[in-house]
């Protein structure tokens, strides 16, 4: 069953509540919602391996540890997956990034493809996929079977705000992708949104509403 990490960091508490706010504007909006992406990025990354190695410091020789294993890749969901991309990068900033193209039909909420690029050298990579809204989780299970139909295996969901029955179709269709999360809401409403949530994620990033 795919584990949830939900992310209680008094800032990025703090920064997810002025992101819900209806009153912030695309631009602080966006500015937010990478901060958290960065702080995030801080959790989804502890379990990455470390080789020890020598190193020699102005006074003498001594071991210190570097990241190893597999290299990185991210893979935004357009359009609001991209509102996350840069925050990570400030922090793993030779990650390789691909895009996955879903909207949601507003009738059947079925996630509906137009486009996928992924890095040529995705096989020697593990992967965050990253989007700020998990819902139905239709778009997330999507964009996991592109990377796992190019033969990936590590993958990771990172998200804002998810809700329960986003969480459980993951773990239905993904059991060995762990989420992370910095809220679980409530509920889906009618129109297949996140209650409480923030609305339309890609709208308001982009202020297309
Ligand atoms: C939103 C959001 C997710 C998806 C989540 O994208 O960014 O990708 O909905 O919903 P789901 O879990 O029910 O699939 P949207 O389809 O609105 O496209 P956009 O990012 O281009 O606005
Ligand atoms: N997509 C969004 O942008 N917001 C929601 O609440 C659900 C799906």
């Amino acid at each position: 069953m795919s584990k949830v990490h939900l992310i209680d960091h008094p800032l990025v508490q703090h920064k997810l509540t002025m992101i819900r706010d209806r009153n912030t504007g695309p631009k602080d909006f966006r500015e937010l919602v990478n901060e958290v992406a960065l702080l995030m990025a801080y959790e989804v990354t502890r379990d990455m391996p470390l080789e020890e190695v020598e190193v020699e410091t102005p006074i003498c020789k001594t071991k210190g540890h570097v990241i190893s294993g597999k290299k990185i890749g991210l893979i935004p969901i357009l359009r609001a997956g991209l509102g996350m991309v840069d925050g990570i990068l400030k922090l793993i900033p030779t990650a390789k990034v691909g895009h996955v193209g879903l909207y949601r039909d507003p009738d059947t909420l079925k996630p509906v493809e137009y486009y996928c690029k992924l890095p040529s050298d995705s096989y020697e990579r593990d992967f965050i996929v990253i989007d700020p809204m998990l819902a139905t989780g239709g778009s997330a299970v999507a964009a996991i079977n592109f990377v796992k139909n190019i033969g990936c295996s590590g993958v990771k969901l990172m998200c804002l705000i998810a809700a329960p029955e986003g969480i459980a179709m993951v773990q239905k269709h993904h059991p060995d992708v762990s989420i992370y999360t910095a809220a679980i809401d409530e509920k889906l409403n009618e129109l297949g949104y996140i209650v409480p949530g923030l609305g339309d994620a890609g709208d308001r990033l982009y202020g297309t509403k």
